[in-house]
């Protein structure tokens, strides 16, 4: 387990220029603070960055625009094929999150409401949606240096990423951050046991789901964030590309 404390990696540190095809894949439960670490890791070595889970939240959003049920999978599939969906750099409009299209409508703010979060757990369990999604992110992810996070990216989307992070932090942590991050995004209803109740909820069901559940690569290094500063992780993540 890492501590921030840890001297080891600073020792390794060269000054050399990552690959211009490296794979950073970075996988863990919600909350562990996967997407703000990736992104300040691809700005800095000029990578593209691509938030997976965005992906999930994007097609959730559709479901729910279609009036579909959660339920019924062959609508769902058919509203997935069809779906185009666009990921661009966050900036300061997103509160540096990725920015999202689909079919050209920016949803950038709608795929992170509690009933979106809520939503996307159970309809990324459908085989199907993975399977075009993951297609979609290996598609992405030939165009040079990618730094990809989500749930499976070590061990599904990228299995030869040369280097792979699994991110986490202790439940109440992760739902302190969540917290912190909506009422940025001006959510003033947020309550944080409700939040803590979802982590927890969430986590069981993406690590328990049959198809790639949420499950640490066993090459991938482990990051215990809890009491590690961003720049702590992002300079540690970018050590190990370098
Ligand atoms: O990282 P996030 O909270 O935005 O992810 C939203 C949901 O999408 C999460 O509940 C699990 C799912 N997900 C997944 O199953 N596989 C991924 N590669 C990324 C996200």
């Amino acid at each position: 387990m890492l501590t921030s404390e840890e001297p080891t990696l600073q020792k390794v540190k060269t000054t050399s220029s990552p690959s211009k095809t490296l794979k950073v894949a970075i996988d863990g439960p919600a909350g562990a603070g996967k997407s703000t670490v990736a992104k300040l890791i691809a700005d800095q070595l000029g990578f593209l960055y691509i938030d997976t889970g965005a992906m999930y939240r994007a097609v959730t959003w559709l479901v729910v625009q279609n009036e579909i049920s959660t339920n019924d999978e062959a609508a769902i599939i058919e509203l997935v094929r069809t779906a185009k969906i666009l990921l661009k750099p966050g900036d300061k409009t997103s509160h540096q999150l990725a920015r999202v299209f689909v079919n050209g409508k920016e949803i950038t703010k709608q795929i992170r409401t509690q009933e979106i979060t809520k939503l996307v757990s159970p309809l990324s369990a459908i085989p199907a949606v993975r399977a075009y999604l993951v297609e979609q992110q290996r598609n992405m992810a030939r165009q040079g240096a990618v730094v990809l996070d989500g749930r499976d990216i070590g061990t599904v989307v990228l299995p030869d990423a040369e280097i792979k992070i699994f991110l986490t932090a202790s439940a109440e942590v992760r739902a302190q951050r969540r917290f912190r991050e909506l009422k940025t995004l001006g959510d003033e209803s947020v309550d944080f046991d409700t939040l803590l109740k979802d982590i927890v909820e969430r986590d069981e069901r993406d690590t328990n789901r049959a198809i790639a559940p949420l499950r640490m690569a066993d090459d991938a290094v482990l990051i215990l964030t809890d009491n590690m500063k961003i720049d702590e992780v992002v300079s540690h993540i970018i050590a190990l590309c370098t």
